[in-house]
């Protein structure tokens, strides 16, 4: 692949726009394709975000052959669906998170990729945000000891809208879905899968839940505390602790631009700015990866989003939420 990559997307709402935004400031990567269930929508998101051209269906973006890559940007409970039409169409694939609602989803839509040898990774752009990056060198550099504990909220507090998909059930809805996944991926990323979970959730009348707390426990004895709601502005900030200090990421730790690390009573601030709406650096590692031939990322590699679909599917266990 010698030009740009040329990406399509699929359901042009809310995210998607922001991940457009910053793909137009992508040195390797250009937007195609747009396609809405709406023909006026996906002309007017062609025509600001720079499209060469638009569909009124998915499927039509799905068999362009000018398409390399595909962001699937609709809600959770189509991931699987438009995942699958993409990558049966030959395009490889970047799906929202969570990549499906079950690990058995997961599990299907990766071995589609793996037979048809396509690109396929879950836009967990916590993965590539400059503080991520520079927290996982911190660790990897022994800088807070063994890491004993990690704390982790995520919390905001929006009307209440049966129809929404954060309150529809039938669209994925819940505050584990859509924003528990960070606390525990975070957990994920720093500490692996945890040997079991302990989960507590306030439901809502539409029977999803408004605020879930997830207590890990490690055999090395690591823990981690996490909270996800839908009822409360929480700090939304990360704190790992280890047996020689802390590293905290500010808020919102899932996007962070600085750091603080405090090691022997000394405490010290790391800003790690960046100019775009924090989606870029995801998109230049699939950009990357599809330039020399890869079908997964090394830093999100697929088995993390199928452990993380197990870490999921044992927290709705606990709380039971099917
Ligand atoms: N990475 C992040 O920071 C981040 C942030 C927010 C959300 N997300 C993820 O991105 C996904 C989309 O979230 P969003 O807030 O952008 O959602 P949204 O705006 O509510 O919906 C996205 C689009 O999905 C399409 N869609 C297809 N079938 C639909 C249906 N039955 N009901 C509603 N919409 C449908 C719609 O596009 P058309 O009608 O135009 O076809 C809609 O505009 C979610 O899975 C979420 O987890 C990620």
């Amino acid at each position: 692949m010698n030009n740009k990559v040329k990406w399509g997307i699929i359901g042009p709402g809310h995210i998607a726009r922001k991940f457009a935004a910053d793909l137009l400031l992508s040195e390797n990567g250009t937007l195609h394709a747009v396609a809405s269930r709406d023909a006026d929508k996906a002309k007017s998101f062609a025509d600001q975000y720079k499209a060469s051209t638009f569909y009124s269906d998915y499927e039509s973006l799905a068999m362009d052959s000018d398409v390399d890559v595909v962001y699937v940007a609709t809600p959770h409970a189509f991931h699987f669906e438009h995942t699958m039409l993409c990558l049966k169409n030959g395009k490889s694939v970047l799906c929202e998170k969570p990549m499906g609602m079950t690990p058995l989803e997961v599990q299907t839509m990766i071995a589609e990729a793996q037979k048809r040898k396509l690109f396929l990774m879950e836009g967990l752009w916590t993965r590539f945000i400059p503080a991520t990056e520079k927290v996982l060198d911190l660790l990897a550099d022994n800088a807070i000891g063994t890491i004993i504990n990690i704390k982790a909220d995520f919390g905001f507090n929006p009307p209440f809208d049966r129809n929404h998909r954060l309150f529809n059930k039938a669209l994925g809805g819940g505050s584990l879905m859509d924003i528990g996944i960070y606390p525990l991926y975070l957990a994920l990323l720093v500490s692996g899968k945890p040997d079991s979970i302990k989960a507590t959730a306030k439901l809502t009348v539409t029977g999803v839940d408004s605020s879930c707390r997830m207590d890990l426990t490690y055999k090395n004895e690591c823990r981690a505390n996490l909270l996800s709601t839908l009822e409360e502005e929480t700090p939304t900030e990360a704190i790992i602790t280890g047996t020689n200090g802390y590293i905290k990421l500010h808020t919102r730790f899932h996007h962070s631009k600085i750091i603080t690390i405090e090691m022997n009573r000394q405490k010290k601030e790391i800003v790690l700015d960046y100019n775009n709406f924090g989606y870029l650096f995801e998109i230049e590692e699939v950009n990357g990866c599809l330039m020399e031939g890869k079908t997964e990322s090394v830093k999100l590699p697929l088995h993390d989003s199928l452990a993380l679909s197990h870490m999921l599917d044992m927290v709705r266990k606990n709380i039971g939420l099917y």
